[in-house]
């Protein structure tokens, strides 16, 4: 528990960096699941300034994101690929090709087998060594929402109305916020080696204190990750004034 998200986002940031350094001396691939979202933000901008100011590179980096909407363009204003281009990519020596985001221009036949191949890629990369995670306010991660199975990959799904509305800000109206989602799966998640959930504010406290102190169940999806052997939630104070 960190005073403010900033504080949590800059330890974060740490890890981070010194995962990539440690990967760099041992000359191996460091593979990072991503998340998006406002959660995020300021671990993406701290990671920026690693690169600017202290010489952090990112050229043994390898990053799979966890979700973007389905369909979206990549270059839409809400689209999880120019997000993540715009808040990191674009600003580190990340080689193009070693970024995947999930793609919301394939064609609806395609899509099984893309997110198969989007399955094979991690784990051609070496398996994801640090997955970074937020919590919606229903418990769900990734884009897996309430009743997601543990064995689920890589996948097309539905986005609870809920999940709609807390991301309705970023579209001009709740009818233009899509209804589906490209995700990887609970069990894509669960073979991270190490998974790091971050939660910043009051609105996440009752879903933080479920996930953490709560029944481990697929009603609470982030209440799965209770089982899993290397779990960190790194919150603020009001992330955490839940808690017992
Ligand atoms: C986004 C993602 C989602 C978000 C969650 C919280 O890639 O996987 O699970 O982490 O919806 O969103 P924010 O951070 O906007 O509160």
């Amino acid at each position: 528990i960190y005073p403010t998200a900033k504080d949590g986002s800059r330890a974060v940031a740490q890890e981070i960096a010194a995962l990539i350094k440690a990967k760099q001396a041992a000359k191996e691939t460091c593979v990072l699941g991503l998340a998006t979202g406002s959660t995020p933000k300021y671990l993406y901008a701290e990671l920026v300034r690693l690169h600017r100011e202290e010489g952090l590179s990112f050229r043994n980096v390898v990053t799979f994101n966890l979700d973007e909407y389905y369909p979206i363009e990549p270059d839409a204003l809400q689209s999880y690929n120019r997000f993540m281009k715009e808040q990191l990519f674009n600003h580190v020596d990340i080689p193009e090709g070693n970024y995947y985001v999930p793609d919301g221009t394939v064609p609806k036949e395609k899509i099984k087998a893309y997110c198969e191949e989007y399955e094979r890629k991690i784990e051609a990369a070496g398996g994801i060594d640090l997955q970074i995670l937020g919590i919606g306010n229903n418990g769900h991660i990734g884009f897996n929402e309430p009743g997601s199975n543990l064995n689920s990959h890589t996948r097309l799904v539905t986005l609870d109305n809920s999940t709609r509305l807390a991301n309705a800000y970023e579209f001009p109206n709740m009818s233009q916020v899509p209804r589906l989602a490209i995700t990887a799966g609970i069990s894509t998640i669960y073979k991270a080696k190490h998974v790091l959930l971050m939660a910043w504010g009051t609105h996440k406290a009752k879903i933080v204190r479920r996930a953490v102190e709560g029944h481990s169940s697929d009603q609470v999806p982030a209440s799965l990750l209770q089982q899993h052997p290397n779990c960190k939630f790194v919150i603020d104070e009001q992330a955490a004034q839940e808690l017992t």
